[in-house]
């Protein structure tokens, strides 16, 4: 479990590392692993040998002292013997020490000047039928190969020789050094390589990061170069065929964007000039037709002698004057004249009245700087909003208020359409269930360069905020 942990907490931490860093670090941790390797066997295997050779050395060298050195003994010629010692020792390299010991355990003669170290002549003895004793000792100055040598068979005493470590250690330590000197230099190269090979590598795939990036901001005009013939080379290939299918496509849809909203806007304006047209008629023509029914009807009443044709007359008259008063709400609710000669805040007010009287809520109506008049578009456009929106609160709200503001600010016009109703979830609407009232407010929104925000959600009241800029 905590193993699993660990190498998951490496993992996060190692992929969160950049490639540059990554590949460096592979380069640098072989150099050293190898350099670190290498360093310790060439020691190890160098001081193995260097020490047998110096064992060695020290037997030959006891051996030769001690032939060397028994007729001298036997003739009792110290001081031949104290220049035999001191000869060897000029002439050995690595020899430490040189003594001679009577057989009786007396030191004939050292190299060691004033100070023989006491505890020395112990520290190796030799059989006087052995060929030799040697004895690694382990002193302040290091490894020394102490070899004892009878002369003599003994009779003529004993050779001691010491050999030190010194020369190999020193050998040992320069070729650690130069191991190390040139892992560093190795080092220092592999990270100069490395660095350039991440430079070739990641210079295309941040070149390809930085183009997706742009992509992902719908900047479909981007293409990369294609540095190398290898797999990033056909990534970049790869990228560019689909930039340029994601401009093709962006094109088209925009075009046919453009050529919706040009359909769009033209159903709507054909359409409000039908509803003009229609509610024109119903006004000049309808109306005025039931206008002289009325008049006839009143006449006939008024002028007959017979009261059951009274009666009827009567009858038929009420029943032309309902629908007078029919025709003329629906003229109005078709395309209130007052929109076109008096104003959006006319018309609202208007509305708004009507609704009140048609519905069981409370509408609250607020406008302000509206005293000079907007487009015509624009208009027609937040009353056909505010007609749609009053209808859906009494259609599906089931609120208790609703409140209506329009305000124009700088450049730009404001409305707020909100009620206390029910809500409603938005991502479940489906238009394709013939729910067109609130897509075709944001068509009209859009067509004028607008924005709609619709916040609503079960129980909570839904509000429509519009804002539609207006041109200087
Ligand atoms: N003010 C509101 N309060 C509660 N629910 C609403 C409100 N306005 C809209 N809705 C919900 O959103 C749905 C979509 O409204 P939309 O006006 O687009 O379509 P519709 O009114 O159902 O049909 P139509 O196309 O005739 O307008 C409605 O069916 C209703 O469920
Ligand atoms: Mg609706």
């Amino acid at each position: 479990m905590t193993v699993r942990y660990t190498l998951n907490r490496l993992w996060i931490i190692i992929s969160a590392v950049n490639i540059r860093i990554k590949i460096m670090g592979i380069v640098l941790g072989l150099v050293v692993l190898l350099g670190a390797t290498v360093t310790v066997q060439v020691r190890s295997i160098l001081a193995q040998n260097m020490y047998a050779q110096l064992e060695d050395q020290s037997i030959s060298v006891g051996h030769d002292l001690a032939a060397r050195s028994t007729d001298l003994i036997l003739i009792n010629d110290a001081y031949a013997l104290h220049e035999l010692l001191y000869d060897t020792q000029t002439n050995n390299a690595n020899v430490r020490y040189l003594f001679v010991v009577s057989p009786d355990g007396e030191i004939l003669d050292h190299t060691f000047g004033d100070g023989f170290p006491p505890q020395l002549l112990e520290a190796n003895t030799v059989l006087a039928s052995a060929d030799h004793h040697t004895r690694l000792l382990n002193t302040d100055e290091g490894k020394v190969w102490d070899t004892a040598v009878p002369i003599f068979g003994g009779q003529a005493g004993t050779a001691r020789i010491g050999i030190s470590d010194v020369s190999v250690r020193r050998t040992v330590n320069s070729i650690t050094g130069q191991l190390l000197l040139t892992t560093l230099l190795v080092s220092a190269i592999g990270v100069t390589a490395a660095t350039a090979l991440t430079w070739v590598l990641t210079r295309p795939i941040l070149q390809l990061v930085q183009a997706a990036q742009a992509v992902g901001q719908s900047d479909f005009t981007q293409r990369v170069t294609r540095w190398a013939n290898d797999e990033i080379g056909d990534l970049s290939d790869a990228f560019n065929a689909m930039t340029e299918q994601l401009e093709l496509a962006a094109k088209e849809r925009t075009e046919r964007d453009q050529l919706r909203v040009k359909y769009v806007s033209g159903v709507i304006a054909a359409q409000e000039e039908e509803r003009k047209r229609i509610a024109r008629e119903l006004h000049d023509s309808t109306s005025q037709t039931l206008t002289s029914l009325l008049i006839g009807l009143r006449t006939l009443s008024d002028s007959c002698e017979y009261p059951e044709i009274r009666t009827h007359a009567e009858e038929l008259r009420s029943i032309a004057a309902k629908t007078l008063d029919e025709v003329h709400t629906l003229a109005f609710q078709l395309r209130p004249s007052v929109l076109d000669d008096l104003g959006l805040p006319e018309a609202l007010q208007r509305h708004i009245a009507d609704c009140r009287r048609r519905y069981n809520f409370n509408i609250d109506l607020a406008i302000n700087g509206l005293e000079q008049r907007l487009p015509t578009d624009i208009e027609t456009a937040l009353y056909r909003i505010t007609q749609e929106a009053l209808t859906n609160i009494s259609r599906h709200a089931k609120a208790e208020t609703a409140s209506v503001c329009v305000e124009r600010r700088e450049n730009k016009v404001i409305a707020i359409i909100d009620d206390d109703g029910r809500g409603f979830d938005l991502q479940a609407i489906d238009q394709s269930n013939g729910h067109l009232g609130l897509y075709g407010i944001r068509e009209r929104v859009e067509l004028l360069a607008g924005n709609l925000e619709i916040e609503s959600a079960p129980e909570m009241g839904t509000s429509l905020f519009i804002e539609i800029p207006l041109e200087e």
